[in-house]
């Protein structure tokens, strides 16, 4: 297959999954279900309103658009927070839609038009030394546009689980069933160097934020081989883990007492969940979900444990100490499939811990793509070398904000946009996301290093 023809597939999936999500009446599509989250009608038009400014306007917005200015501004996410965007006088659905399709013709006939050459084959950004120029390629920029869309599904997906009702979505996948044993287990990564991020060369599709890849120096640590589960969070409410501030953080300690947590979100207090509307027994042996980053902390402190840094996590996720490189996947080359990862958003629903053997990274550690997003301790930052891409506002103005970044993806990231080195970040209060936990700890200095 060509890369045009990829990259037309790509596009086609990504519109498919966003129609599915908004197959549904005019008000429900209107209603903002939290002020935390957009009314869907928003997203819809905004997923348009990005792939026309990245593929029709050159991404500066200079040229005109489609839209009236005034309009075509309600969907830039810097000019309107999300809890304003129910009373804006948005696109109705069915605008939406029709805009939306009027943007993505015109997207594929730029596709057509463009000479196979300008399209990059994977070495199109192969210059390692990056720099602006690796941001030149148009496939780039395309595939940049299908991420957008992608991750705008799983937010819109975020919102729907907030809302209250009867539920709308149903899952269309099941999930494997666990292996008893592992939860609370760990592996050792021991200490060396490592390369962290990605470059055009291997990864032509890595946003900003993930590139350089550049070397370094990890002490040895231990991983969880899973992440944290539901019954091992039941142990800390148990315990007092709420009541305690013993294991929180101040500040941490100081959003608990304000926000009255006592449990992740969603969980009722009577040993039920609900979850996209449905009520069920919360299963024991699936990784948390709904937990701030305050609260992975304050766990992390009771286990005797802590989170990991990003840079732990990339290490132990996509390091292969025995070929002293990386591996595009935990488990090596081939592509995300049912029994390596829970992904694509069909299950609904995070897989018990132990599901994917077959998926365990080259240190033993499983479930680290998909499933939940993993807490780690690090703020959002740049690597050194850093170049912004064609969309500027992407990663850098978050750089150095009140962030905490989360790796692995969840159960609702499209695999075809999710790698070892992909980087989310949210607020450290936010729990709305499909967030979890996987504990570290550090081992005594001299511990075994990788034989250089
Ligand atoms: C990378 C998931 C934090 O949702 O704010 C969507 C992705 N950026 N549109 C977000 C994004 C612009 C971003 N996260
Ligand atoms: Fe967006």
């Amino acid at each position: 297959m060509s890369r045009r023809e990829q990259l037309a597939r790509d596009l086609g999936r990504a519109r498919e999954r966003t129609l599915r999500l908004v197959d549904l009446d005019d008000a429900e599509l209107r209603r903002q279900y939290d002020p935390l989250m957009s009314p869907l009608v928003w997203d819809l038009a905004h997923i348009g309103q990005q792939e026309e400014l990245w593929l029709l306007r050159g991404g500066d917005g200079t040229r005109p658009g489609m839209l009236p200015p005034e309009i075509d501004s309600l969907y830039d996410a810097f000019q309107h927070p999300r809890a304003g965007r129910g009373a804006l006088p948005l696109l109705s659905p069915d605008e939406a839609r029709a805009y939306c399709r009027a943007v993505r013709s015109a997207a594929l006939d730029t596709l057509d038009a463009l000479p196979e050459h300008q399209l990059g084959d994977p070495m199109g950004c192969a210059d390692r030394s990056e720099g602006t120029a690796a941001w030149s390629d148009p496939g780039f920029v395309f595939a940049m546009v299908v991420s957008h869309e992608h991750q705008h599904n799983e937010t819109m997906l975020q919102a729907l689980n907030l809302r209250r009702g009867a539920p709308l979505l149903r899952a269309t996948a099941t999930v494997p069933a666990g292996r008893p044993g592992l939860a609370g287990t760990s592996v050792l990564v021991p200490g060396g160097p490592f390369v962290l991020g990605v470059d055009g060369a291997d990864e032509p599709f890595a946003l900003d934020n993930e590139r350089p890849a550049h070397l370094v120096d990890v002490p040895a640590f231990r991983i969880g081989r899973v992440p944290v589960t539901n019954g091992e969070w039941q142990q800390f409410v148990d315990d007092g883990g709420y009541t305690n501030p013993r294991w929180w953080s101040p500040r941490g300690w100081e959003h608990r007492q304000r926000a009255g947590l006592t449990a992740p979100q969603f969980w009722n207090g009577d040993g039920t969940r609900t979850r996209f509307g449905y009520v069920e027994t919360i299963p024991a042996d699936e990784p948390v979900q709904h937990v701030s980053y305050f609260e992975a902390e304050a766990y992390a402190a009771w286990a005797g444990a802590r989170l990991p840094t990003e840079i732990e996590w990339e290490k132990a996720c996509a390091w292969d100490p025995a070929t002293g490189s990386r591996r595009r996947y935990p488990w090596g080359h081939d592509e995300p499939s049912a029994t390596r990862a829970n992904l694509g958003g069909a299950a609904l629903r995070p897989a018990p811990v132990g599901a994917y053997p077959a998926g365990a990274s080259a240190y033993g550690a499983e479930q680290m793509i998909g499933d939940v997003w993993e807490w780690t301790s690090s703020p959002l930052r740049p690597w050194p070398g850093f170049v912004p891409m064609i969309y500027q506002r992407y990663s850098q103005p978050f750089f150095g904000g009140d962030y905490r970044v989360l790796r692995g993806g969840s159960w609702a990231v499209e695999p075809g946009i999710l790698r070892p080195s992909f980087r989310n970040w949210d607020h450290p209060y936010r729990r709305q996301i499909f967030c979890g936990v996987r504990l570290a700890w550090s081992v005594p200095d001299g511990e075994v290093r990788e034989p250089a």
